[in-house]
C-alpha cells in the first residue's frame, strides 16, 4: 500500500504476515501440508516439550526436515523449558525466526543475540499472564515480539480479549522507540478476532485451526491478511501521527 499524501500521516507500507501454525495439520503430511499454505508468510512450528506446557508435540530433526521440504520460511515457537540451551539448535536445524519464552529463558538478551549471530530473527514470547513492561528494555535486542492470545499448550481455544490492552501497550512502546519490531498474535486468531488484533497493534497473525480447518487454507490465509490489512489500514498507530 502507498504512502496516503496529504495531511493523514503515513500509511504501513507492509502488508499483514499470516503464518498459519502446522499443530492443527497432519503431522504425518507435513510437506504436504505445508504446500496447502503456500503463500504464507511463515510457517508456524510449536515446538512443546510437556514441561514447560502440558503437551508434547516435535523437535529438531524434524524441523530440519520440513526445512529441507518448503520454501515457506519456519517460524519456530518454542514452548520449552532450557531455551537457552536448545533455541540455538533451531537456527541451525533451518528454522528463520526463533521465539522463545520469556519466563523459561535464564539469559533472554545472550539467548536473542545468540540466535541473530546464527543468523535467525530473534523473537520473545509472553504468557498471557506475563507483562510487558519490565521488557522495555530489551525490545531492541528482538525481532519480533510473541503475544499469547491464550494459555499455550493447544491449538483450538477461544481468543483472550484481555490481551487487548496488552497489544496496545506495546505498539506503544515499538513506537516510543522507534523499533522496527514485529508485534505477533497467537491464540484463537480468526476471522471473528484478527481486525480486533490488528487494529489493537499486531502485524503477524499465527493462526492454526482457522487455517487448517478450512476447506481451502491456501484461500483462508489470503482472507485472513485481507481482513488484518483493511483493519490496519483504519487503526490509529498505522499512521504517523
Ligand atoms: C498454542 C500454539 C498456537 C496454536 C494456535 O499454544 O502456540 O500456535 O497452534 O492454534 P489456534 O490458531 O487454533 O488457536
Ligand atoms: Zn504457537
Amino acid at each position: 500500500m502507498p504512502p496516503t499524501p496529504g495531511g493523514h500521516g503515513t500509511l504501513r507500507s507492509m502488508p499483514a504476515q499470516i503464518n498459519p501454525s502446522i499443530l492443527s495439520a497432519d503431522f504425518a503430511r507435513l510437506a504436504d501440508e505445508a504446500e496447502a499454505v503456500r503463500g504464507a508468510d511463515w510457517l508456524h512450528v510449536d515446538v512443546m516439550d510437556n514441561h514447560f506446557v502440558p503437551n508434547l508435540t516435535l523437535g529438531v530433526p524434524v524441523v530440519e526436515s520440513l526445512a529441507r521440504a518448503t520454501d515457506t520460511p519456519l517460524d519456530c515457537h518454542l514452548m520449552i523449558e532450557a531455551p537457552d540451551r536448545w533455541a540455538p539448535q533451531y537456527v541451525e536445524a533451518g528454522a528463520g525466526s526463533v521465539t522463545f519464552h520469556a519466563e523459561a529463558a535464564a539469559a533472554p538478551v545472550r539467548l536473542a543475540r545468540e540466535i541473530r549471530a546464527k543468523g535467525a530473527r530473534a523473537s520473545m514470547a509472553l504468557k498471557p499472564a506475563t507483562p510487558i513492561e519490565p521488557y522495555e528494555d530489551l525490545l531492541p535486542e528482538l525481532d519480533m515480539l510473541l503475544i499469547m492470545t491464550v494459555e499455550p499448550g493447544f491449538g483450538g481455544q477461544a481468543f483472550l480479549d484481555i490481551m487487548l490492552p496488552k497489544i496496545r501497550r506495546t505498539r506503544e512502546l515499538i513506537k516510543k522507540h522507534g523499533l522496527e519490531l514485529w508485534l505477533q498474535v497467537d491464540g484463537g486468531v480468526s476471522a471473528s478476532t484478527i481486525e480486533r488484533c490488528a487494529d489493537a497493534g499486531a502485524d503477524v497473525f499465527v493462526a492454526g485451526s482457522a487455517v487448517y480447518g478450512a476447506s481451502d487454507p491456501a484461500e483462508a490465509v489470503r482472507a485472513l491478511r485481507t481482513q488484518a490489512d483493511a483493519a490496519t489500514a483504519k487503526a490509529s498507530w498505522s499512521c504517523d501521527h
